[in-house]
């Protein structure tokens, strides 16, 4: 495995994608928090940071740990390694920021190998290195930056200045392939079908003839962890799909049929009036979601309590979700709570099995498609744990969830019809408690506003609204609004993320 070492820069989870991509297993770590680096660690990359080297308190690590290992630094990482060998690092006249053009390469090098002058990379820096010493070879420059890229010499220490991890660094995966495959002696053999070989054979032997309870959410991550598991330990999975009455329309039934068809253990349970009877009345978003999170864990547990002499619960938390960040800003703010990040309360007393969580989202759908699960359950959008009761401004009750499903319906179906479903990266309607007049035949109505929202992202963690098509919307807005009682009024969101979020509460 390669390990990656954070200093806190936004690109970090990127480099740990295209390593992946070269399908090498990789891990991230804080800077300080170094893993034991034992033989199975074939290389170590260094990441970039938000920090200057020249900053008093800027993340500091003892290059000497790395001796024995191929080292490749990016940025910060690099600018570290140079003024630690009394190189000189100075701020730059100007930042550099975006594309540049190799004047200089040496593609005798390992690194550089296929690599020629003019091809391009991305910078994003405001300090520059003026100065190596005479061990280090100059092997690559930009008109800007001589030391854009460099060798210590007679080691398999690399420093680069530019990002070979985003797109715009047009060879940086040629760059990354030379460091893992001609450098570290990696063997590109982490694929999806291996890992689901290896996890199916790492959960037998630690289940063994154990049982395990599992609460499946209709969405990727649990399902995927859910078919893995039953491949291992089959009828001692026991599923649990909770209805709190706040899933799309329909949601629960297709959804457990599905499941069923691929032979899961499962149980359903009803539980919609116990949410909606909590959530009665409470308007903030923030304890909608605790009171939905309370609610779940007690049915849950009740349900778990039922299968006799259960030992482990399986969840389907995947890499990001446990990734420990470097806190360099302090601990950032709580926007929103998310009920299901961080598990379920000690008194359930049972040991926590994780099979994905070593996985980022793209490379669930690669092992759920390795398992042969269908594209309906694999391409489904991302819903939220606490449902529909987060896109009802204000209060829930029953009318308006029912409201909001047959709205969100018509849009999904229409998405569905257009061919547009794939290319959204999650969409939902959103009931708003604003009531406008409206005319419909002869008679003044003063109904609610639907509001429909879609988004393009990679992570959720930032997010662009679509450009849907006007011919579509006009057909959806018509359709919602001639069928769904309730609503004279559809609106379409255009906010990004930041600074809007996707859901509206
Ligand atoms: P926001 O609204 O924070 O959402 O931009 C980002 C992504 O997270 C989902 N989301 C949640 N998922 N429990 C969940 O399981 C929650 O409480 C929750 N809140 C937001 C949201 O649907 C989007 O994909």
């Amino acid at each position: 495995k390669i390990i990656i070492l954070d200093f806190g820069s936004q690109f970090t989870q990127l480099i740990a994608r295209r390593v992946r991509e070269l399908n090498v297993y990789c891990e991230i770590h804080p800077f300080n928090h170094i893993p034991e680096l034992d033989s199975t660690v074939k290389g170590i990359i260094l990441s970039g940071s938000p920090y200057s080297v020249r900053q008093e308190d800027a993340p500091f690590v003892d290059l000497g740990l790395f001796k024995a290992f191929p080292l490749l630094a990016v940025c910060y990482g690099a600018q570290f390694i140079a003024q630690q060998n009394e190189g000189d690092v100075q701020a730059s006249n100007s930042r550099e920021y975006g594309r540049a053009n190799l004047s200089h390469v040496n593609n005798a090098n390992k690194l550089f190998k296929g690599i020629n002058i003019d091809s391009q990379v991305w910078m994003s820096h405001g300090d520059t290195i003026k100065y190596v010493p005479d061990n280090f070879e100059i092997i690559a420059s930009t008109a800007d930056v001589k030391v854009a890229g460099y060798q210590v010499k007679d080691t398999n220490t690399y420093g680069i200045q530019f990002h070979p991890e985003v797109t715009h660094t047009v060879d940086g995966k040629i760059l990354l392939e030379n460091f893992l495959v001609d450098i570290c002696g990696c063997s590109q053999d982490w694929t999806a079908d291996a890992f689901v070989e290896t996890t199916i054979a790492e959960l037998k032997e630690k289940l063994g003839n154990d049982k395990v309870v599992l609460g499946l959410s209709g969405g990727v991550d649990s399902s995927v962890a859910a078919i893995l598991l039953h491949k291992a330990i089959g009828k001692n999975l026991h599923c649990i799909f909770v209805d709190n009455g706040l899933l799309r329309k329909d949601e629960f039934e297709s959804v457990l049929a599905q499941y069923k068809d691929l032979g899961l253990n499962i149980r359903g349970i009803d539980a919609k009036d116990r949410f909606l009877t909590q959530l009665a009345g409470v308007k903030d978003p923030e304890l909608k979601r605790k009171a939905i999170g309370r609610v779940f864990i007690e049915v849950f547990d009740d349900a778990a309590h039922e299968v006799k002499d259960v030992v482990w619960l399986a969840q389907g938390t995947i890499y990001p979700d446990i990734i420990e960040s470097v806190s360099i800003k302090g601990p950032s703010a709580t926007i929103k709570s998310h009920h299901n990040v961080g598990g379920l309360p000690d008194f359930m007393k049972l040991k926590i099995v994780e099979p994905l969580n070593t996985l980022f989202k793209d490379e669930v759908r690669r092992v759920g498609k390795s398992l042969g699960i269908e594209s309906f359950i694999l391409g489904r959008h991302p819903f939220p744990g606490p449902g529909l009761a987060i896109r009802i401004l204000g209060d829930v009750t029953a009318e308006k969830v029912a409201i909001l499903q047959e709205a969100d319906a018509i849009y999904i179906n229409n998405l569905k019809e257009a061919g547009l479903y794939d290319q959204v990266w999650q969409a939902g309607a959103i009931f708003l408690p604003v009531q406008s007049v409206g005319v419909m035949g002869d008679e003044r109505t003063y109904e609610n506003v639907i509001c429909l929202r879609a988004v393009e992202s990679v992570d959720g963690m930032t997010a662009d609204w679509c450009h849907l098509p006007y011919p579509v919307l006009a057909k959806i807005s018509n359709e919602i609004i001639n069928k769904v009682r309730g609503i004279n009024r559809v609106v379409y969101d255009i906010s990004s993320k930041p600074p809007a979020t996707i859901e509206w509460e």
